[in-house]
């Protein structure tokens, strides 16, 4: 059956993307926006490298407008470059499930859910799908270069009112263990974890059907907290794979625009996850490290450090930064 769909799909598509030769499926960039300047200048950029990088046909782009419209974007370029699109109040999960069809499998290799403040142009974008198919993940995150460009997730509500800074404060541990995962590690090609976060995953088009679909209730209407919390072991059970990793030899830029606006919606969401789905929740740490300097896997014990185990009795250890 595989082997039939991609000798079918082998002579439509020329080259495929992003120098696979695995197969010929295309990569679809999915990203959620408004009309503002910055976030049509960084899309446009965006497509146009990687197109340059994969060739014409590498990518679908699907845009969800939560606000502003098509109209508001340039015409030639929208016909050009847009496959298709939507335009509703929401966020980026709720509108990766409704765009979803049973047939993209079989169209796409991987679905990359971008916010729009992600900025990946200054990525070797085929090593970094080198690396994520090498990973044998299904949830691939880039780790965030930058100084403060990791900062995402539940850190944008330090800014909202005084009720919610006491929510954040129950949960300053926890946010600092997920920056600190985020960050590149220079020590590691790659790492499989336990917690990839939902900035900018690279979702292989196989495990979507899991987090869209069977997982009831892991996408709240008014809020998406909480799924992320649940993917990687929900998808390592399901594939008896290690479901996620971060990719350290190509982080990405996050511009941190902070254009997310957390509602108390957004705790309640990953409460009600939590409570479901209890023996998923991510405890948000590594699992293993691909070492920079030489094609093997190592562990990384819970205080970062890594021992290195293959130097005939000799114990290496690289101690976490
Ligand atoms: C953004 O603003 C700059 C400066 O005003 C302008 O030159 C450019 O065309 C704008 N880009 C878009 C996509 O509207």
């Amino acid at each position: 059956m595989h082997w039939l769909l991609l000798t079918i799909l082998g002579h439509h598509v020329a080259r495929a993307a992003f120098e696979s030769n695995e197969n010929s499926l295309k990569v679809l960039l999915f990203w959620a926006v408004d009309s503002a300047n910055r976030t049509q200048e960084n899309v446009v950029r965006n497509v146009a490298y990687a197109r340059r990088m994969g060739a014409r046909q590498c990518c679908d782009v699907m845009l969800a407008h939560y606000e502003g419209s098509s109209d508001d974007w340039n015409k030639a370029w929208y016909l050009n470059e847009v496959t298709s699109s939507m335009r509703k109040p929401g966020y980026k999960f709720k509108f990766l499930q409704e765009a979803y069809r049973e047939e993209w499998p079989q169209k796409y290799e991987f679905v990359w859910a971008l916010d729009s403040d992600i900025d990946f142009t200054g990525v070797n974008l085929v090593q970094l799908f080198e690396l994520a198919r090498s990973s044998g993940s299904l949830i691939i995150g880039p780790t965030f270069s930058g100084d403060q460009a990791w900062k995402t997730y539940a850190t944008n509500l330090l800014t909202e009112g005084t009720g919610r800074k006491a929510l954040v404060r129950r949960d300053v541990k926890e946010r600092e263990q997920i920056n600190v995962l985020g960050k590149p590690d220079p020590r590691c090609m790659m790492r499989h974890t336990d917690f990839v976060e939902m900035t900018a995953p690279l979702l292989s088009s196989t495990v979507l059907s899991l987090i869209l679909k069977d997982c009831v209730d892991c996408i709240h209407e008014h809020a998406e907290w909480g799924l992320d919390r649940v993917w990687c072991e929900m998808a390592s059970e399901k594939f008896s794979v290690s479901a996620c990793t971060l990719l350290d030899a190509t982080p990405v830029r996050h511009l941190d625009w902070q254009t997310a606006k957390i509602t108390p919606d957004f705790w309640e969401a990953e409460r009600k996850v939590k409570e479901k789905y209890a023996k998923y929740w991510a405890q948000v740490r590594n699992i293993d490290c691909m070492l920079a300097h030489k094609q093997q896997r190592v562990t990384i014990d819970p205080h970062g450090n890594i021992q290195d185990m293959s130097l005939g009795g000799r114990i290496q250890v690289y101690p976490s930064h």
